[in-house]
């Protein structure tokens, strides 16, 4: 019998939201290249899109940043939950500790059917988990959450939440930006996760807290926190050739945030994300970080091993540097990740409602008929 170790290869739905073409660099969601949603949707246009296969009118579009907004705020338990945990819990673990007790303080947590009301519940969820990471960062520093504004972007929100100041133009865009190109990205295993735990007909929150319990893991979710890690450990850009020589050419380790299981040439998300970088670091005066990430890049591009190999940054690289200027610790990178994937969580849940359980084989290899042995006698 095919082993698929990995399932790799193994076409497990159809879809429609999203396609990718790994050896052309190609990524659309629902019949728009990525390109021209980065260049022009808001998050909100991509979550309608997601969900409906088409982009929104303005009255739908405001109806749904309002309806986002207005229910972003978060139960008083939950705040006060998340003030009784040390404050070294890991982000992702606090993230998935707050979504699940969500569920016991929405009234329609429970109904697994009616996918009208599924996508209700995630836009509350989409808006809560935004107000959920914006408390963990300031309950860390010792400082009071602060509420969602009913005016806000999702992006705005989570800016002015963070911070508490009207949120600046290019950090809104850069936010933005960040948050729809991550949305979705096809059967990757967080989304898998997700659709396993909807098949069973169980609920959209726990179908979340699967999609961000699978995000957890440093082979999914964690490669952009390991890029800052790197760019940090470089230091400046004299070291850059040093430290490749040393770590790179030796074959000692690998460079986060290069390389891709799909994509063997760019990935068309890191070049958006670089330039928003750009500008950030533009906006603010200090691009250590950005000047770093480029050489760093330019040097492996310009070497035999990488060339031969097809290795180009891939999503997480420049969106290091991205959350780093926009002032989020490490820890915050992957729970950012998770506030825009649940976009593509949550339409792939709608999707995914009453269709078949899944439910794969195994062989098994192990022993057969062994005799009972007592307790005390093994
Ligand atoms: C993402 C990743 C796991 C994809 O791997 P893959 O398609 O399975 O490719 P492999 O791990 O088989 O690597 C293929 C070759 O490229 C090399 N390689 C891959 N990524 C590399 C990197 N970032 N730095 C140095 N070498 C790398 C491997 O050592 C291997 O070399 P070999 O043929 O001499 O053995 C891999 O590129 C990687 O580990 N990248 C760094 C982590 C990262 O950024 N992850 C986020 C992905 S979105």
């Amino acid at each position: 019998m095919a082993k698929q170790a990995g399932l790799e290869g193994v076409v497990v739905a159809e879809i429609t939201t999203s396609f990718i073409d790994g050896s052309e660099g190609e990524l659309i969601y629902s019949g728009y290249a990525i390109e021209e949603l980065a260049e022009n949707a808001s998050f909100e246009e991509v979550l309608f899109l997601l969900y409906n296969s088409r982009l929104p009118r303005r009255s739908e579009y405001e109806a749904l940043r309002s309806a986002i907004a207005a229910q972003a705020g978060i139960p008083d338990a939950v705040t006060a939950m998340m003030q009784s945990l040390p404050k070294d819990t890991p982000a992702m673990a606090v993230l998935r500790t707050a979504v699940s007790m969500l569920s016991a303080f929405d009234a329609d947590a429970e109904n697994l059917s009616d996918k009208e009301r599924a996508k209700a519940k995630s836009l509350r969820l989409t808006g809560q988990m935004t107000t959920i990471c914006a408390a963990w960062m300031r309950i860390v520093k010792g400082l009071e959450p602060i509420t969602p504004r009913p005016d806000l972007s999702l992006a705005e929100n989570f800016l002015y939440m963070m911070t508490g100041a009207d949120p600046e133009a290019t950090a809104c865009a850069a936010l933005n930006v960040y948050l729809v190109l991550l949305a979705e990205h096809g059967m990757n295993a967080s989304t898998f996760a997700s659709r396993v735990i909807t098949a069973t007909g169980s609920d959209m929150h726990s179908a979340i807290v699967a999609g961000i319990s699978a995000l957890k893991g440093p082979s999914h979710g964690g490669a952009n926190s390991e890029a800052m890690k790197m760019f940090l450990e470089i230091g400046t850009v004299g070291n850059v050739a040093p430290w490749f020589e040393a770590n790179i050419k030796s074959g000692k380790r690998r460079i986060m945030g290069i390389g891709h299981r799909v994509y063997k040439t760019n990935d068309p998300r890191a070049g958006i994300l670089r330039r928003h970088a750009e500008a950030l670091a533009a906006s603010s005066g200090t691009s250590q970080w950005l000047d770093i990430a480029v050489a760093l890049a330019e040097t492996a591009r310009a070497d035999d091993y990488f060339i031969q190999r097809n290795l180009y940054p891939n999503v997480d690289y420049y969106s290091a540097v991205l959350l780093y200027s926009l002032g989020l610790e490490i820890d915050m990178f992957t729970p950012l990740f998770a506030m825009s994937r649940i976009a593509g969580w949550s339409a792939h849940v709608i999707s995914q409602m009453g269709g078949r359980l899944i439910r794969p084989k195994a062989d098994y290899v192990g022993a057969r008929g062994l005799k009972w042995q007592p307790i005390d006698e093994r």
